[in-house]
């Protein structure tokens, strides 16, 4: 294993449509981004294209390894991209797909989506806003599309305040802001008409609404809502101004109590955010990006219907303890979505390890099975549940132990250093590995008196089946071995065997999970194809599944036998005050080395739920996480205790 790395600085751009303005929505999220790889020691210099794709540098003298593309700009850079291949990797940095900036049904969405996958499909990577917009690219793409993807959070942008806002005095009216450019998607008109709503059913509950937000850009549409005002008996109740400055916007925050934006759409709704780090809670879309940013801290509704969002504004105005309740919850959200690990936390490292996928040759280690159960040894020796070892042993030494799939014997010289057996202990090892058993013969053989230790090349049930009769051991012990067998076969092979205790340790049971979270979505079918090839053994010839643990639990008394004990031994394997306990880098290593064999060798074969691209950018970004030291492996197995009835 070579050196935790850091990586080297990386020569980016940023490819946006039109100057870098804070102001402009989502160009914050652009700025903070470009701010975030400038102080982790990376060079960004800006591509403003101010309209015309010919402010990219010409193809050759672009002197980058990476563009990132605010994927707004993907109708001034489509073209080029698709005409000219370019030295650098492109990087889409997506807020939201703006095809869906057209309300459901607008004539020109077949074309405008169009024209943004085939932009999104000239990447080489994508950085998320959210997970919706991660979801929403997908759903776009369609299922065979992959690249590499990685969700940040926009950060906070304001420091989450201690206090909230004051409820109103008595008699006194609720005040609800939109803060919002003034668009169809934003759905102010929906809002207006569940105020109407509001009023009619609710006529004792009093309320101001404040719409602050450009309403330039489709001047229609607020003529329209400014009629529906007019029309209905709302327009006293409701005023009207353009953007504020930011202390002014700060005095706007500062008297209101409902922050309510209920647009069809948002990418992640950044607006939320910022009402929750004032304790202001916010009526949201119970879907998409605006409910994965709101969370459990506002009224969540369905917003094509006027009548619930006028029942969740009443329930939330006449409960004061509801009031509270929220108030907490977005302070305690706040802090958590502006605390360490958000924002850009990690960014450097995914786009280091997109510039180097397929660059730099990912180290390959074969596959040496007596090293694996070597390195694994420490691991297993942590995790093995002492509660159900000592039920094992019950303070004795037992005199004949047998050991089924030992392996290279780590077991047989665990029990010797731990005292509960003894160098007199007679010990048959049996495996079916003629490498395995030579080392186990090796190891083991002149740590046990005379002849005690032997190992013995076979397989298991044509061992139990001659055993059969003879004097039975006192103890059996199989250690990571029963998801290998069949548990009704093996069992009933077992309990004819007639030994006192059976010490069934690590039965793997259906639960593998890496850290850090790298793609949710990517790791999850990682995970479950590498579980595939387990309950697809049986195919090739071979026996156990991928959810052995709870088998046997039915099939030892099946099987007349009885569980006497039995608990958790999961593998944690995380780094530990940023360092791994020894031999734990090497042990991750294998693992990704299996998931590599099995998972390739699955493709190969044509049964691989996965594509291979995603499987070597996978393969690539945990390799990279275990150089730096960051990955972590989480594995569930149980370990029983069986004996005679
Ligand atoms: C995961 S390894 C565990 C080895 C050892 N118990 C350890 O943890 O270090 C499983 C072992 O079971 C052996 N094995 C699998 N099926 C077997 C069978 N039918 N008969 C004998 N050995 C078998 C394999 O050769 C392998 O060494």
């Amino acid at each position: 294993m070579g050196p935790v790395t850091t990586g080297t600085p990386l020569k980016l751009a940023l490819v946006i449509p039109g100057p870098l303005d804070r102001r402009s929505g989502g160009y914050s999220y652009d700025v903070d981004l470009a701010q975030a790889l400038q102080s982790s020691g990376h060079t960004v210099s800006v591509w403003s294209l101010e309209g015309r794709a010919s402010d990219l540098p010409p193809p050759g003298q672009e002197a980058v390894e990476m563009a990132i593309f605010d994927a707004l700009a993907h109708p001034l850079v489509v073209e080029r991209l698709e005409r000219s291949a370019t030295s650098f990797r492109k990087v889409a940095l997506v807020h939201h797909l703006a095809w869906k900036d057209d309300p459901p049904g607008h004539p020109d969405a077949p074309q405008k989506k169009a024209l943004e996958s085939r932009f999104l499909a000239t990447m080489d990577a994508f950085v998320f806003n959210s997970e919706e917009t991660g979801r929403s690219v997908a759903a776009l793409m369609g299922p065979d599309f992959f690249r590499p993807a990685a969700c940040f959070r926009p950060p906070l942008g304001v420091k989450p305040s201690s206090a909230g806002p004051l409820p109103p005095a008595y008699g006194e009216p609720f005040q609800l802001l939109f803060l919002a450019n003034v668009t169809p998607r934003k759905n102010l008109l929906g809002l207006l008409q569940a105020l109407l709503e509001l009023t009619s059913q609710y006529p004792s509950l009093p309320w101001r609404l404040r719409v602050v937000g450009n309403q330039q850009v489709d001047v229609e549409y607020v003529a329209s809502c400014r009629e529906f005002a007019q029309r209905s008996g709302l327009a006293g109740l409701v005023r009207w101004d353009p953007w504020k400055d930011p202390a002014q916007l700060a005095k706007v925050w500062a008297s209101t109590h409902l922050l309510v934006v209920p647009s069809f759409h948002e990418g992640w709704g950044m607006v939320y955010a910022e009402a929750m780090a004032r304790g202001i809670p916010s009526l949201a879309s119970n879907t998409g990006g605006g409910a994965e940013a709101v969370g459990t801290t506002g009224l969540l509704v369905d917003v094509t219907s006027p009548p619930e969002m006028a029942r969740e504004m009443a329930r939330w105005m006449t409960d004061p303890a509801l009031q509270r309740e929220l108030e907490l919850r977005c302070r305690q959200r706040a802090a958590w979505l502006g605390g360490p690990g958000s924002g850009f936390a990690g960014l450097p490292e995914f786009l280091q390890d997109v510039v180097s996928l397929g660059v730099s040759a990912d180290a390959t280690y074969s596959v040496d099975w007596n090293a694996w159960l070597e390195c694994k040894a420490g691991v297993d020796e942590r995790s093995l549940h002492p509660r159900v070892q000592t039920a094992a042993f019950q303070g004795l030494i037992p005199r004949q132990v047998l050991e089924l799939g030992g392996g290279t014997g780590t077991m047989a010289r665990r029990l010797l250093k731990q005292g509960l057996i003894a160098p007199q202990t007679l010990y048959t090892l049996v495996d079916s590995s003629p490498l395995a058993v030579a080392e186990a013969q090796r190891q083991c053989g002149p740590l046990f008196a005379g002849d005690n230790f032997v190992a013995q090349q076979g397989d298991l049930y044509r061992y139990l089946d001659q055993a059969r009769g003879n004097h039975p051991p006192e103890l059996v012990v199989a250690h990571a071995l029963l998801d290998l067998l069949d548990p009704g076969r093996a069992s009933v092979a077992l309990e004819k065997l007639g030994a006192r205790h059976y010490w069934l340790t690590h039965l793997f049971d259906g639960l593998t999970e890496f850290l850090p979270v790298l793609d949710a979505a990517l790791d999850d079918r990682v995970v479950a194809a590498y579980h595939a090839t387990m309950d697809d053994r049986h195919r090739l010839g071979g026996e156990g599944s991928s959810r052995s643990g709870k088998a046997w639990l039915e099939a030892l008394p099946a099987a007349g036998l009885t569980v006497l004990e039995a608990a958790s031994s999961d593998w944690v394997v995380v780094p530990r005050a940023g360092r791994y306990l020894e031999h734990e880098q090497e042990f991750l290593a294998h693992l990704l080395q299996f998931f590599r064999a099995s998972l390739t060798q699955e493709a190969l074969s044509g049964l691989s739920l996965l594509n291979q691209e995603a499987l070597s950018w996978w393969l690539h970004a945990r390799t990279s996480q275990l150089r730096r030291g960051q990955l972590g492996v989480v594995v569930h197995q149980l370990d029983l205790l069986a004996g005679r009835r």
